[in-house]
């Protein structure tokens, strides 16, 4: 199976409706011509049906950052997957390792938010990494297995045919250091195999496993080449359209 490469830009939180809307749009310019991969930009949820008017009929797919898992209710501050799919929304970031450290997510949370996404149709991404801490103390593998095992467990791999993996290194996001083409080779294969142990070995191929942390127009080219790299998830350096555009169009 061929997996379309996937460039995402996390855009944290930066960028009001405004400037979400102008680097949009000049993204959606500067990629009119690529088609050999997929291009998605997630935006803060005030923006989203702004940047989906504006990206309307370009080669620009929209994401958001996190949802809620239940549909609606009296969860006051939160947004289910239904209304990100109202909004335009086609992806869904889930368990991105700063909701995990600031907002106290937990695998169980991120079980429930990948089978809300999945039955709405919005297709989430899954976000796994282990800390400087648990990577000096060997504990690389099991972290991944844990946070893998535990937040597909139960799913029907029926609805996890749109799944997107990013292996983001915490140690590696924001801070400049970017893993090394082995250690990146080593975990995705990892990754790879896991899917196909712990869900199905149709998951495990359909699945892009993407990379994240401190991902730059530098690096890009060098990890895509790795196997089982399927694309990346980038903060920074997608803040800005040329940047990311030289990002997405990687040689
Ligand atoms: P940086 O590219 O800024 O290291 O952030 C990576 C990230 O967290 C993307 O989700």
């Amino acid at each position: 199976m061929t997996r379309k490469p996937l460039i995402a830009g996390n855009w944290k939180m930066f960028k009001t409706g405004p400037e979400a809307v102008d680097t949009a749009v000049h993204l959606a310019e500067d990629c009119a011509d690529v088609t050999d991969v997929d291009i998605m930009i997630a935006p803060a949820y005030v923006c989203l049906p702004l940047v989906a008017a504006a990206i309307a009929g370009t080669r620009i797919h929209l994401g958001a950052q996190n949802l809620h898992f239940e549909n609606q209710g009296a969860f006051t501050g939160e947004i289910s997957a239904d209304m990100l799919k109202t909004a335009g929304v086609e992806y869904v970031i889930i368990g991105h390792s700063e909701r995990r450290q600031y907002f106290f997510e937990t695998d169980d949370t991120v079980n429930k938010k990948i089978k809300a996404a999945a039955a709405k149709g919005l297709k989430p991404i899954l976000c796994v990494g282990e800390t400087d801490a648990q990577r000096e103390a060997g504990n690389t593998f099991l972290t991944l297995d844990k946070q893998v095992s535990d937040g597909l467990k139960g799913h029907d791999p029926k609805h996890l045919k749109d799944l997107v993996l990013a292996y983001e290194p915490v140690w590696a996001i924001g801070t400049g250091q970017t893993a090394g083409p082995d250690q990146v080779a080593e975990v995705h294969e990892y990754l790879r195999n896991l899917l196909e142990t712990r869900v199905s070995p149709d998951t495990a191929q359909s699945t892009r496993i993407l990379y994240g942390g401190s991902v730059k127009p530098e690096n890009i080219a060098e990890l895509m080449r790795i196997n089982d790299v399927d694309g990346a998830l980038v903060g920074g350096a997608s803040l800005d359209a040329n940047t990311f555009t030289n990002i997405v169009k990687y040689d």
